[in-house]
């Protein structure tokens, strides 16, 4: 990212989230803008970061290469609709962190044919610990690619998708991700606290022994199946423990998982279109 200029339209957790990955990738803040219905929001924004912010959406838009769509889903419509002017007499690159919302409705309601990128994050973004899925549409060169990457990559790793319903399949495994992970620990949790440990030290052995798991499996060269066999000794706890998830069809379990999550994120994405 040289010299282009970046807007965000929203001033929530996000955007807050996203504007301080790229200050510290060294970012410079005059080339930052946000804009929020909220002065409140702004001003606190503006006071953390240093960014330049404006309850005048248009007046933001003016100077960006890149407008960031970082509000709610149910808010969308009316907030394209306010921008669309706008956006056509600058045409920049539009990237939406919107779920669900396709990028021919994002077009519609800009009443435009614009370069837009949807981006995918996770709340671990919030930490710069993301996991991003980015789909371009047909209008987006190599360049605009460059762009959305600098601004996800900030808080994580990205991945591009090739086709828009692969947005569904992110959401349902990464986007919903966060919490099946914080559902496994509970379980976990609550089993080492039947055993008889007391509530802080399972809590602490839960939370460090997935970020441990996650960590070497991040960077070991074995695939999955390989380091949890390296873990389980024939005749050894591990396997005794295994055999129940695999008899309790933990595989079954996260299939049945996805899809249903997929499912709703197909159904939003209908919803979101027809209105
Ligand atoms: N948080 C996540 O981990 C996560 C992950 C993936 C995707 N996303 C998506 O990212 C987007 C932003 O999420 P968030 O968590 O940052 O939401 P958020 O904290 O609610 O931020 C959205 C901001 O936009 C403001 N806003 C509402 N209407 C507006 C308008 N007409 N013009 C300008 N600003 C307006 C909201 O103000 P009010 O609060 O006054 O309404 C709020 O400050 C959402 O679409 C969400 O689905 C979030």
């Amino acid at each position: 990212m040289k010299n282009e200029t970046i807007t965000f339209i929203g001033a929530g957790n996000m955007t807050a989230a996203l504007i301080g990955g790229m200050l510290a990738e060294g970012l410079s803040a005059k080339q930052i803008w946000a804009t929020d219905i909220d002065q409140n929001k702004l001003d606190a924004l503006a006071a953390h970061s240093g960014i330049n912010v404006t309850t005048e959406s248009d007046k933001a838009i003016a100077v960006a290469e890149v407008v960031v769509l970082s509000v709610k889903p149910q808010v969308m419509q009316s907030v394209c609709e306010t921008i669309a002017d706008a956006v056509k007499v600058k045409s920049p690159l539009m990237v939406s962190i919107a779920a669900g919302i396709q990028t021919t409705t994002l077009n519609q309601w800009l009443g435009a044919s614009l370069p837009i990128i949807r981006a995918m994050p996770n709340t671990p973004a919030l930490i710069r610990a993301g996991a991003t899925g980015l789909y371009a549409n047909a209008f987006v060169t190599e360049h605009h690619k460059g762009l959305a990457e600098n601004i996800l990559r900030a808080v994580g790793i990205v991945l591009w998708l090739q086709e828009e319903k692969q947005m569904d399949y992110v959401t349902a495994l990464s986007g919903s991700g966060p919490a099946y992970f914080f559902r496994i620990m509970e379980a976990m949790e609550q089993a080492g606290e039947s055993l008889g440990l007391s509530h802080e030290v399972a809590r602490l052995l839960t939370l460090q022994t997935a970020l441990g798991a996650a960590k070497l499996a991040m960077e070991s060269s074995n695939d999955l199946k390989t380091l949890r066999e390296k873990v389980t000794s024939p005749g050894g706890t591990t396997e005794q423990g295994l055999q129940q998830m695999d008899e309790h069809d933990i595989d079954e379990l996260f299939k049945a998982t996805l899809e249903a999550a997929n499912k709703r994120s197909q159904e939003l994405a209908k919803q979101f279109g027809e209105s």
